[in-house]
């Protein structure tokens, strides 16, 4: 989500003259997107913002401001903490970024703005073709979130639930297709109920329209809600071939207790029976989700119950997060808070257990072939010189190692084949057979077969 936003931001600024720069010295204007999710993101916004204030100091002209859900839920209180700050913006208030810079530019004055839209009010983002020339994009189908599951901060800092006009949406993939792109992972907080409220198509019939554009490899879509996903989505892994064989389902806790008290709307039983649909309508389905551990009140034995619901389903990959007290959340209020060292230690008794998981389905697809969306080059180039017992040997093709994904989401780093495979083409968007040969716990290591 935070991905987007700051392509919106840097899209919405496009038009002033503004592009992105890898350089923070050489900045002119600094924009701070924050996450509220968790109080340690949160911390981390500013104490990064903290580390700005030589830069403005140098530049006395240098442009920075906040947005995000710190700045939606702090507003003009950021102004006095950070006094060297110009804009305070919240999330609605992206498309009205340009015209705040252009004041700040000319008027030298600071500003806040956190206003929220009415549910009158366009939605619409800045379209425009990928900035940066890469092969996946995210496109935004829907805002806000009405769950408000207790322990979370969103549906006060993102606002309600509005999904936006299809046309709209297949304008945008359109043009990003154009420019590149061969993946789009369709985003919302809870993409199952996509359309519902405003009597729009259903999310179903969205994938049934995106799946048609030419030109278009791949689709992904994150986050459902279990207590949402619907069978005519679950077919829709049979019905599509463009969309990817991996869905992401937040389960959070594995205890019916906890389920409650989070405000889930599903029990440990009903989620089950979705995963055993999921893997009946599509058998190699790769499933990752969510798990927050340490919510208040969380005995030893739910937080085993948690365990043995990932024993049970056999994730790919997990995220697990120590339950973190956000101030409007109402769990927030609730008793038995856990301590540091408690909610720690179940962390990591949880990761390791899932550890073995990954690397076990990681392991399994050793000598398969798979096909990837190459991303582009990966990020730890090898010097293509090989360390072997007794010196040093150049290896037949040094240094290109490209990346991507596979279906199911698992990234894999790879080397162009023998038989005269490519080695320095820009394989940047191609679909790749790729012969997997090594297993990683959060990658995969394989060879070009055939493009
Ligand atoms: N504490 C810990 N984790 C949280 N998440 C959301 N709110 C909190 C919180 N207060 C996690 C949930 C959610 C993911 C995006 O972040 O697991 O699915
Ligand atoms: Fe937060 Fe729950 Fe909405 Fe997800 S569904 S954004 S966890 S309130």
């Amino acid at each position: 989500m935070n991905v987007y936003d700051s392509e919106q931001i840097a899209k919405g600024l496009k038009p002033l003259g503004y592009k992105t720069t890898p350089l923070l010295e050489r900045a002119d204007l600094i924009i701070v997107n924050t996450c509220a999710i968790r109080a340690k993101a949160e911390q981390k916004a500013f104490s990064f913002l903290g580390r700005l204030a030589g830069l403005k100091r140098k530049k006395p002209d240098l442009i920075i401001g906040v947005g995000g859900c710190v700045a939606q839920q702090e507003g003009e209180k950021i102004l006095k903490r950070v006094p060297f700050l110009d804009l305070v913006f919240g999330t609605h208030a992206v498309d009205r970024l340009p015209g705040m810079i252009l004041r700040i530019e000319s008027k030298r004055c600071r500003i806040v703005d956190v206003g929220m839209k009415k549910a009158t009010d366009s939605m619409e983002p800045f379209i425009d073709s990928q900035i940066d020339g890469s092969a996946t994009s995210f496109v935004t189908i829907m805002q806000g979130c009405d769950n408000y599951c207790t322990y979370c901060v969103v549906p006060y800092v993102r606002g309600r639930e509005r999904s936006r006009d299809p046309e709209s949406i297949i304008k945008e993939i359109r043009l990003l297709v154009e420019s590149g792109v061969r993946e789009v992972t369709l985003l919302g907080q809870n993409v199952n109920s996509y359309g519902k409220k405003e009597g729009l198509c259903s999310f179903t019939q969205l994938l049934s329209r995106v799946n048609e554009i030419n030109d278009l490899k791949r689709i992904r879509f994150t986050t459902s809600h279990p207590k949402d996903l619907s069978d005519d989505l679950i077919d829709g892994f049979r019905n599509f071939e463009k969309l990817c064989n991996h869905i992401h389902l937040p389960v959070q806790s594995g205890a019916n207790r906890v389920l409650k008290q989070m405000n889930r709307k599903y029990t440990r039983e009903q989620y089950l029976e979705k995963i055993d649909k999921l893997r009946s309508f599509c058998s190699d389905i790769a499933i990752t989700s969510d798990i927050i551990v340490g919510f208040p009140g969380e005995t030893r034995a739910e937080f085993e119950e948690t365990i043995d619901l990932i024993k049970t389903v056999v994730y790919d990959s997990l995220y697990a997060f120590k339950y973190s007290n956000r101030p409007n959340a109402t769990a927030a209020e609730l008793p038995g808070k856990i301590t540091e060292p408690e909610k720690k230690e179940r962390l990591q008794m949880l990761l390791a257990l899932q550890e073995n998981f990954t690397t076990q389905k990681n392991e399994s697809l050793v000598g398969t072939v798979e096909f990837i969306l190459v991303e582009g080059l990966s990020k730890k180039q090898t010097t293509g010189i090989q360390k072997t017992e007794f010196g040093l040997q150049r290896e037949r093709h040094p240094a290109v190692q490209w990346t991507g994904r596979t279906s199911t989401n698992k990234i894999v780093n790879f080397i162009p084949g023998d038989d005269g495979m490519p080695c320095n083409d820009n394989l940047t968007g191609k679909m790749a057979k790729v012969r997997i040969e090594k297993a990683f716990p959060h990658s995969l290591g394989g060879q070009l077969r055939d493009l």
